[in-house]
């Protein structure tokens, strides 16, 4: 565990003075039982900022954000080939990590949300109680403080205790969004958390990424270009399973450096 992040920040412009990074993929290869998706990932993820994956359906986007924090491996024959992802300087793939501690330091939201057969409440609580020892008034409280973070806590307060498959895709995506942030993250990866939203609650949940960055490092995946433009420090563009081109948010859509880029940008490719 004693690896230090490699010098991959110099796929940055050189004019940029980078903030610390969070987390790193070097070298990365990885893949499914039948295939390998992803190829040679070089990638910086800056500490208390957005940074958005684009790229044509297909990709790699979701198989990208999943090996950084092991979910990948837990579908059987699919995992990293080669290459490391260092959280903190540390490789999460090193044989001493603990997956289970690194999916609690990195939470995923996945692009179909996730709930469990239990109430709304127990959602949140789930993973945060196995972490931490609450009375069960402390229980309910954290779960109500952590719904009201992602503006549901007023909208089902008569409905805490029903099961949350009764949820709207909209109000699940949320909900998995507050179990996430109960489990006290360091970082946050979003897997297209808007798909099911409508342009309101789409606002809403723009407005909650920005302030969570503010504690957060955020790695968000989302077809919507406009959206990456509005809420993400850094952009990183895929094609094919591979990184064509990361940069800060304005260069990637002002003064794209690679053809590609551009044409994905205006919509030509993808
Ligand atoms: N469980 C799986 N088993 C085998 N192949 C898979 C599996 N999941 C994804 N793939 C394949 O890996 C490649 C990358 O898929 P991935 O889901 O990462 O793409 P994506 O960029 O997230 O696409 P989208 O924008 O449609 O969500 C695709 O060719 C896909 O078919
Ligand atoms: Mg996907």
């Amino acid at each position: 565990m004693d690896k230090k992040i490699s010098s991959s920040d110099k796929v940055f412009s050189a004019s940029h003075v980078a903030p610390s990074p969070a987390l790193s993929l070097n070298k990365l290869n990885a893949g499914y039982k039948e295939r390998q998706v992803l190829f040679n990932i070089n990638a910086v993820f800056y500490k208390n900022k957005i940074t958005s994956i684009l790229g044509p359906s297909g990709c790699g986007k979701s198989t990208l954000i999943s090996v950084c924090n092991r979910t990948l491996e837990l579908i059987p024959g699919a995992g990293v080939i080669s290459g490391n992802v260092f959280l903190n300087g540390n490789d999460i793939y090193d044989t001493a990590a603990s997956a289970q501690l690194i999916r609690k330091k990195i939470g995923i939201i996945f692009q179909h949300p996730i709930t469990f057969p239990a109430s709304i409440v127990e959602n949140v609580l789930f993973g945060a109680v196995y972490h931490q020892k609450l009375t069960r008034q402390e229980r309910l409280d954290y779960a109500r403080h952590h719904l009201g973070i992602v503006g549901l806590e007023t909208e089902l307060i008569n409905r805490l205790h029903e099961p949350a498959h009764k949820l709207s895709g909209g109000q699940r995506q949320r909900l998995c969004l507050a179990r996430t942030l109960a489990n006290q993250p360091e970082i946050i990866l979003m897997d297209e958390p808007c798909s099911a939203l409508d342009p309101s609650a789409m606002r809403h949940i723009e407005e909650l990424i920005k302030t969570l960055s503010k504690t957060y490092t955020i790695i968000i995946v989302t077809h919507n270009i406009a959206q990456a433009r509005r809420i993400s420090d850094y952009t990183i563009v895929m094609t094919n399973g591979r990184i064509i081109e990361q940069d800060q948010t304005t260069k990637i859509f002002e003064k794209p450096k690679r053809k590609q880029t551009h044409e994905f940008i205006e919509g030509l490719i993808g």
